[in-house]
This record gives C-alpha cells, structure tokens and sequence, in this order.
C-alpha cells in the first residue's frame, strides 16, 4: 500500500484574514477543502494511508476528518508544537510510516491544486531508481518560485528559490509542491530542528550525489497561496478547468448548494461558488467570486473576483472587486471595496448615505 505525507502545516499569511481561524488547505475551494480535493486524488492514485503534517491550528483537520473512514483511506495526525518548516514536518510526519526504508513515500504541499497523475509520477521514481522525484510545472514567470532546471535526462541541475536577477531565470520549471521520496532519505533529515526541503534537503542531497530527478507534468497546476490565486482555483474547479474528483458532474459556470436562496433576477457566473444557506438579493451580480456559507449579500450589489466568509454581511447596492471580507463581516449599504480591500472577521464598515 502507498503510503503519503500531507503538509498542511503553514500560517498561510498570504491570506490572512480568512487564515486568522482557518488554516488556508481547510478553506473551502469550490464548496471543498483543498485537503479534501487532494485527499480524493491520492485515493484515487491508490495511496491507502495519509500523514498529516499539522502546526498551525492543527486541531481543525482532525475534527474536521476523524481517521479518514468517510474518505476512504487511513488519516493519521503528526503534529508539531512549533512549527518545523516543510522538510522537519516531513521527518516529524515519518515517524508514522510503515514501509520500508527503499519503498516510494508521496508527500504534497497542502496548498496546490492539480490533476497531477501521482501514480505516473511514482512509476518515473521507481523507472530511474531515484533518491525523490519532483513533480515540476511551468510558468510563464517563475520568479515567485523555486526553480528547478534539469538536464536532457531529467536529473535536476541545482534549486534557485525565488529568483531576483534575470540571470538567475535559467528555466521556467518550476517546483510544484508534490515529491516522491525514498523513505531513507527522509529519515535523513534532521528532525530535532526547522529545515527547509526546498533550501536545505534538496541541495544537499544534489551535493551528495543523489538521484534527483525532475518530472514536467503541464496538466493543470495552481499554488493556492494568494487572494488572487484562491479565486481563481475555485473558479476553475467550478468551470471544470481545474480537475477534482470530488466535482464530477457538477461543473459549470457556477455550483450553488441547493440550499442556498439566490433571487430569480440574481446572476451568478464566471465560475463563482454560492455556499449552504447562503442569500442572494435581487439583481445582485456575483461574478468570478467565492461565496461561502451562510454570507447575506442584498440586492442590486456587485462582487467580481472576492472572496467573502462564512455568514458575513453584504448591503445593497455595494461594489466589491478584488476583495477579501473575513467571516461576520459587516458592509453596510452602498459602499465599494476596491481591489485589494481586506475586511477582518467581525469588523463593520458602516452604510454610506447618498
Ligand atoms: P504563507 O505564510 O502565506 O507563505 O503560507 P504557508 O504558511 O502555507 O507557507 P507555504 O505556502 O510556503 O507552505 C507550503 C506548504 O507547506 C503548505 O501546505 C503549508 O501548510 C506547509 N508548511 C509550511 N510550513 C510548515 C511547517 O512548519 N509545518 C508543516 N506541517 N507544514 C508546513
């Protein structure tokens, strides 16, 4: 049985305020976690048992999904009293591992989005008898990202975290969170201490000789770590252009929960998500945005690409783009929230008059 580590550990400040109670692969994603998206995939690559690595508010995955019965896999908790960055969470999380010291272990970053094959992704591991595999994915600018150049077969070259000169730009491969390692390999890492895979573990391991290789897979990939980024994963889950099993049949160019009230001259589209017991106003447009549950928008508002938390409060007549309203917000009446706007949970932004 194939076994994984999730990470799932991380603060995830890019998106405060809605990480303030939520850790960021537990916010919902076309109506779903992001863990709840991978847990499906890696189950449905034949990965039976799944460590999660958790730190920050750890306790909202295990309530959330017990020992995995409902998920069809085995769940187990390694959790770190300080966080241990993404490499000690990985050691830490491998106490838990039953396999043995040569068999493959998939670990994945809590907050990526993908249709990655994991068992294709596997099978080149074994194929070149590689240390670890690194899933890669191209982008158009990778200077956010960790760069991974390869040579002609494959083996990768040297790891470039967030590059700043363009000298440095060698590549458009990029690492896109997902590895396949020798279970040896991660008992190597120290686990009394922080350690960064992507800074540390991997370019020790190319200085040591290890097979490192690099797998370019150009299906869909999205690092779910920005507002920006998290709207633009959901809506793509709900077109359809983001792929999760856990959405077979419902995609479209919007998925609203049957129990959600949105008014017959409402417009819903561009891929937004309208959660449970959610309310939608007359004539109020929703566009590109993530609506969770039980959030009051009145009518004749307009919200393109936002995202707004559970049972938080829209006006009338409210302008809202590019904007992040945490959850029991309230936006009275005719206010407009321009790009870039966070609004924190709780906080009230009074009605304007005209
Ligand atoms: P930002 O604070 O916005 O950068 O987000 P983040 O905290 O999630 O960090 P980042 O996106 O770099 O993390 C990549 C993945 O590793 C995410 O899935 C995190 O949950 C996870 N992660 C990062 N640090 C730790 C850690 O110390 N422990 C564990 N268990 N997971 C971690």
């Amino acid at each position: 049985m194939l076994e994984a580590i999730l990470l799932v550990g991380g603060q995830g400040t890019r998106l405060r305020p809605l990480t303030i109670s939520t850790p960021k692969p537990m916010l919902p994603v076309a109506g779903y976690s992001c863990t709840e998206h991978q847990i499906a995939l890696a189950r449905e690559a034949g990965i039976g048992r799944i460590i999660l690595g958790t730190s920050y508010r750890a306790e909202v995955f295990e309530s959330y999904f017990g020992h995995g019965e409902e998920f069809g896999l085995e769940l187990i908790y390694a959790v770190e009293d300080e966080p241990l960055g993404t490499g000690g969470a990985i050691r830490h999380a491998a106490q838990h591992l039953t396999c043995g010291p040569d068999d493959p272990v998939v670990v994945f970053n809590g907050d990526v989005l993908t249709g990655l094959d994991i068992a294709g992704l596997v099978q080149k591991w074994r194929n070149e008898k590689a240390d670890v595999a690194i899933y890669l994915t191209r982008v158009a600018d990778p200077r956010p990202f960790g760069l991974v150049p390869t040579d002609a077969s494959g083996r990768v070259l040297e790891f470039l975290e967030k590059p700043t000169t363009p000298e440095e730009i060698v590549t458009d491969q990029i690492n896109a969170g997902c590895y396949v390692f020798k279970r040896l390999v991660i008992d190597s890492i120290p686990g009394d201490r922080p350690v960064s895979v992507e800074r540390e573990t991997f370019p020790a391991l190319l200085a040591s000789n290890k097979i490192v290789i690099g797998v370019v897979d150009d299906g869909y990939w999205l690092d779910l770590g920005t507002p920006l980024a998290f709207a633009k994963g959901s809506a793509d889950l709900v077109q359809g252009i983001a792929p999760s099993p856990l959405l077979v049949g419902r995609t479209g160019l919007a998925i609203i929960e049957k129990s959600a009230d949105v008014d017959p001259s409402a417009i819903v589209t561009g891929g937004s998500y309208v959660g449970h017991n959610a309310r939608i106003g007359p004539g109020t447009v929703i566009d590109r945005s993530v609506i969770f549950n039980e959030v009051q928008i009145a009518g004749g508002s307009r919200v393109t690409n936002s995202i707004i938390s559970t049972a938080a409060h829209v006006g009338s007549d409210c302008h809202i783009v590019d904007t992040v309203i945490a959850e029991r917000a309230f936006i009275g009446s005719n206010n407009e929230l321009v790009a870039g706007t966070l609004v924190f949970p709780d906080e009230r932004i009074e009605p304007v008059t005209i």
